[in-house]
């Protein structure tokens, strides 16, 4: 496996406390409006809590991207042609990368990942699927630029971006992720990304507080979380889930809300609540044609084809490396 530098999965301390964590909970619960990064929410049980939220009837976008893989192949391999080596951006264990590898004629397979445990038992997944296809794993944050394997140095690059994953990351951090892509990739790369779409409030929401309240789960586990790790005393009984619709934003936000006034501790530091004050625990932006052009664009893709599913949920766009010019 390629080593990236600088690599650093869990930093705990002598109580075996992920200070990282401890870090941006202290500072998001000291905010005026609290906030914690949405990377928490995905422990184990949340991990496997978002894999259920991909099967509750409201949750489409799984759905509507993996339709457009299976549908669209003929055209992503004329678009795409063949030999170039795919650079997956998170490696799924999901049934996407399968989709893809097997509608294009890729010269090697290539998952980045940071959790290394994961990234292998997907890597093996795959090498058995595709036995012809090199497989090269590499364990690495792939928000920096990423030292891919000399093995695929002369191939053109693919990245894979699946699941609007760029919706969880504002505008300018989104920007930054794309452009430090298009250094790992090169400049004759392509970039095949998928981007959940604007549309009616009502099936935005559902989407995200579901009626088996799997998506409520998933949220308030990361209280739990933090009254686990973080020797916490919230009381998560008296918060309930709610999905809220940002117009100005063009978002979804997942708050956890207070219904009670409160006064909680962690980490041996106090905080108080009044009832109906929120921690805001995820952002999940939504886009339509012009405003995703508008975000590939500023992170230096060009966009060349979009795909959609049959109801127009979910797009999966195909951009290319922009040529840097001087002039108009
Ligand atoms: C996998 C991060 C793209 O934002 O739709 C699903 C996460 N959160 N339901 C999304 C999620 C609540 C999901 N992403």
């Amino acid at each position: 496996m390629t080593k990236n530098e600088g690599i650093q999965l869990v930093d705990l301390d002598e109580d075996g406390v992920d200070r990282a964590f401890r870090n941006d909970v202290l500072e998001g619960l000291s905010q005026p409006q609290k906030a914690l990064p949405a990377r928490w929410l995905y422990d184990d049980a949340g991990s496997q809590l978002f894999e259920d939220i991909t099967q509750v009837p409201e949750y489409y976008p799984t759905r509507c991207e993996t339709q457009i893989l299976e549908q669209r192949g003929p055209e992503f391999a004329e678009a795409i042609g063949p030999g170039r080596a795919v650079v997956e951006f998170g490696s799924g264990s999901s049934v996407k990368t399968p989709l893809l590898l097997s509608a294009i004629e890729p010269g090697a397979y290539v998952p980045l990942d940071i959790a290394g445990d994961f990234l292998r038992a997907a890597a093996a997944d795959l090498s058995a699927k595709f036995p012809g296809l090199p497989v090269y794993p590499v364990e690495a944050d792939f928000t920096k630029r990423v030292t891919l394997p000399d093995e695929v140095a002369d191939m053109p690059k693919l990245g894979f971006f699946p699941g609007s994953t760029i919706g969880n990351m504002v505008p300018r951090t989104s920007v930054d992720l794309l452009r430090s892509m298009r250094e790992t990739l090169g400049t004759d790369a392509m970039l095949l990304i998928g981007m959940d779409l604007i549309k009616d409030t009502a099936i935005l929401e559902a989407a995200y507080d579901d009626k088996k309240g799997v998506t409520a789960e998933f949220n308030l586990n990361l209280l739990r979380r933090i009254n686990r790790e973080l020797d916490g005393t919230i009381p998560v009984e008296n918060f309930h889930h709610e999905a809220r619709w940002n117009d100005t934003f063009a978002r979804i936000e997942m708050h956890a809300v207070a219904d009670a006034d409160m006064t909680f501790s962690v980490a041996a530091r106090e905080f108080a609540m009044a009832s109906g004050e929120t921690i805001h625990t995820e952002n999940s932006h939504k886009f339509d044609t012009r405003s995703s052009n508008t975000l590939l664009l500023a992170g230096h893709w060009t966009p060349m084809g979009r795909w959609t599913d049959d109801k127009g949920r979910f797009s999966v766009i195909l951009a290319k490396a922009t040529i840097a010019r001087a002039a108009p």
